[in-house]
């Protein structure tokens, strides 16, 4: 059975300390001679049905340090985009190819995918998860953080998407405090709650009020507020989300040294000041690049497992 990985549930804590720990070897030994190439003789299939910038570049890069060939597909470029079931794509890209990365809508599409696929299947974001952001914000954590991962309290401010629900299983899979801030009607899914208390680690709460979540928190974090998909919604969603912004003052509440994260692409202006992702506590480009590292060490376990 391959290794697949559409949530973080399908690492587990140690699973995801292990990977950040190659990541942070692999960056260390990016353009060395020595840096290894596992995927030499292999082919990854990167299948984008919603636009992205950083994992595409991230992916692609990523493959090719590994001594592998990435083949990026745009949905509307593949018979995938014209309607041939999944289950039939699954089938015949696992022929091809040793690994396949999926970004999509329906979080059930990926779970056909690797229902159907004979290699391992990365989730590369759905309408629900977005995993591979999460190894990279981890990462960047361990980075700046000299206690690391260890007495962690992050604050979530706004949308409880699919950045939030990966949030709460890496606080339920590592067994941190994360506080999330989010308006009425925009809570993250009970059953996204449900399934992180299976673990019985971590301390995750839903408040209304930024400042709760912000108070002491080591990282504050938050994304847009209207998703890829959300389109049409995100005139009354900018309504909705009055008052959620990550501004200095909310920023002041934090411990003292507090970092801040955004997956980007970021909304100056919305969810986020000008100030605080382009001033000193924003850790932001590290982060977007911690994606190529950390996917490279996800690769890597997967690959030598599959
Ligand atoms: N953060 C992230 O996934 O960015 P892209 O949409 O550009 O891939
Ligand atoms: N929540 C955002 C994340 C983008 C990387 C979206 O799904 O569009």
């Amino acid at each position: 059975m391959p290794k697949h990985f559409l949530t973080l549930m399908d690492l587990g804590g140690d699973g995801i300390t292990e990977v950040i720990a190659r990541a942070r070897e692999l960056k260390a030994l990016r353009g060395k001679p020595e840096h290894p190439r596992p995927l030499a003789g292999k082919s990854v299939a990167i299948v984008l049905e919603k636009s992205s910038t950083r994992t595409r570049i991230s992916f692609e890069v990523g493959v090719a340090e590994l001594g592998g060939q990435p083949i990026v597909l745009n949905s509307r470029d593949v018979q995938l985009g014209r309607g041939e079931p999944i289950a039939d794509t699954a089938k015949v890209l696992s022929r091809y190819v040793h690994a396949i990365v999926y970004r999509t809508f329906g979080h059930d599409r990926l779970e056909v995918l690797r229902d159907n696929s004979s290699v391992p299947v990365i989730n590369a974001l759905s309408d629900e998860f977005h995993p591979c952001q999460l190894l990279a914000d981890l990462m960047t954590i361990c980075e700046h953080r000299a206690d690391g991962l260890r007495d962690l309290k992050v604050a979530w401010i706004g949308d409880g998407n699919n950045m939030s629900h990966s949030w709460i299983l890496a606080a339920a899979s590592l067994g941190f405090e994360l506080v999330l801030a989010c308006p009425e009607g925009y809570r993250p899914s009970p059953r996204v709650l449900q399934l992180a208390a299976t673990t019985g680690r971590g301390v995750i709460r839903v408040v209304k009020n930024c400042a709760e979540a912000a108070r002491d928190a080591h990282v504050v974090t938050t994304d847009v507020w209207a998703s890829m998909g959300q389109e049409e919604q995100a005139a009354a969603r900018v309504e909705a989300f009055a008052g959620y912004c990550v501004d200095a003052k909310l920023m002041g509440l934090a411990a003292p040294r507090a970092i801040f994260l955004h997956c980007l692409p970021a909304h100056r202006g919305e969810e986020v000041s000008a100030e605080v992702i382009d001033g000193p506590a924003s850790v932001v480009w590290d982060e977007a690049e911690n994606r190529l590292h950390a996917q490279k060490a996800l690769l890597e376990t997967l690959l030598s497992e599959a």
